[in-house]
């Protein structure tokens, strides 16, 4: 693998087809002033719209229709809302049907994000998440079925099989772990190329599960030390939850199991100014979606003030691995100014603006 995960060649005279599925309660809100705003910036591009969700079950009789999932086979990648519920079967084909194994999820602070942090100019990292295995996809079940597991009799504590109860399964490929590993070098390494300083953060519970993440904790360690230009350091990742709040300058590139990656995206949004900030894109060997770290709001559904900054920053990484990078750029730097000027923004930014003033003084600076 090298960088071109994070890439897609695409073929010469073909316009680049992106399936959009806007998803749940108030995504849809977000995701069709981006796509606005991503033809805005590139003509060529052509979108098809793929229906899911309540939406989707009063038209075709199914919250995933089948054409939906051949409209997002037949797209080069997937501009995804957020799944409320309805919407799930979509996420899961975007992640196991399409097997993007890692999920880049940038954290970085710019003047106007309302951050209740005291220097939050010192977030500038990215997360890099297994998108595929830990605890997901849920695998559960009744404590009484792991009476038949061998191996349960020689655990510190032998499961309590005659209590009522349940058991969740945690999955750690090698293959898989080492393709995250991989991918947060090679993200490492472009970024060491723009001035970070190349280095790779584990956080894992490797005291504890010594199977798991004490091979992912090998795993990574052999990968980094391949790549000789690239630091390494690692902490169990209670300690790494506390150092992102108090030294994320420590942080350039974050390698991060499924669930705790989940969590802690959530918590480094909330550290730069929240969760309507936070993009993030899903990458595999052959397919890319892209998708804002928040879920549905559902609490903001119909108000027309969910902040789209978000998902334009996710439109800004579609632009990336289709090669636009320029228009990527434009992107970011008009959202960036539309911050520092402070004029217009959303409530969760301390402002007034609806979703679509704050779109429109984007649109104005591109
Ligand atoms: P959420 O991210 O939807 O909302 C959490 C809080 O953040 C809410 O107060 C919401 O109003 C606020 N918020 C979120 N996005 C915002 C934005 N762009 N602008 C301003 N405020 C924003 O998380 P939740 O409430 O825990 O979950 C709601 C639903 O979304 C659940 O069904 C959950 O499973 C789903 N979810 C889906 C995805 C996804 O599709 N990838 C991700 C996370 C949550
Ligand atoms: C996310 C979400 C999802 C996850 C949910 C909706 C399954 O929280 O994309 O961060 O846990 O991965
Ligand atoms: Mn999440």
């Amino acid at each position: 693998m090298s960088a071109a995960i994070f890439r897609r060649e695409l073929v010469q005279d073909e316009p680049a087809l992106i399936c959009v599925v806007a998803g749940d309660d108030a995504a849809p809100e977000v995701v069709w002033p981006t796509v606005e705003v991503l033809r805005r910036l590139v003509p060529e591009l052509r979108f098809v719209r793929g229906s899911s969700g309540r939406e989707a079950e009063e038209r075709y009789g199914a919250a995933f229709p089948q054409e939906t999932q051949e409209l997002i086979d037949r797209a080069v990648c997937t501009l995804f809302g957020a799944s409320g519920g309805p919407s799930r079967p979509v996420l899961w084909y975007l992640r196991w049907g399409k097997d993007t194994r890692v999920n880049i999820r940038p954290v970085r602070w710019q003047p106007g994000y309302r951050s209740p942090m005291r220097e939050p100019e010192h977030f500038d990292f990215v997360i890099v998440r297994d998108n595929l295995e830990g605890m997901y996809p849920p695998r559960e079940g009744d404590l009484a079925e792991l009476a038949a597991l061998a191996s349960s009799r020689t655990w510190w504590q032998p499961p309590p099989v005659d209590r009522q109860g349940a058991y969740a399964v945690r999955i750690c490929t090698d293959e898989q772990m080492a393709y995250v590993a991989q991918a947060a070098c090679e993200l490492a390494l472009e970024r060491k190329a723009q001035g970070y300083p190349g280095r790779v953060t584990l956080g894992a519970k490797y005291s504890i599960q010594p199977r798991t993440d004490g091979r992912f904790r090998e795993i990574v360690r052999e990968t980094v030390r391949r790549y000789g230009e690239l630091e390494y350091q690692e902490f169990l990742i209670d300690d790494l939850a506390r150092r992102m709040v108090a030294v994320p300058e420590s942080l350039d590139v974050v390698v991060l199991s499924n669930e705790h990656g989940d969590i802690l995206a959530d918590m480094a949004a909330g550290c730069i100014g929240g969760l309507g900030l936070a993009p993030s894109g899903c990458y595999g060997p052959a397919y890319a979606y892209f998708e804002p770290v928040h879920g549905s709001a559902p609490d903001l559904a119909g108000k027309g003030v969910i902040n789209p900054t978000a998902m334009l920053l996710s439109g800004a990484m579609l632009l990336d691995y289709l090669g636009y990078g320029e228009q990527a750029r434009r992107l970011r730097k008009a959202v960036a100014e539309v911050y520092r000027r402070g004029q217009v923004l959303p409530p969760d930014q301390g402002g007034r603006a609806t979703t679509e003033e704050f779109v429109a003084a984007v649109g104005q600076l591109l």
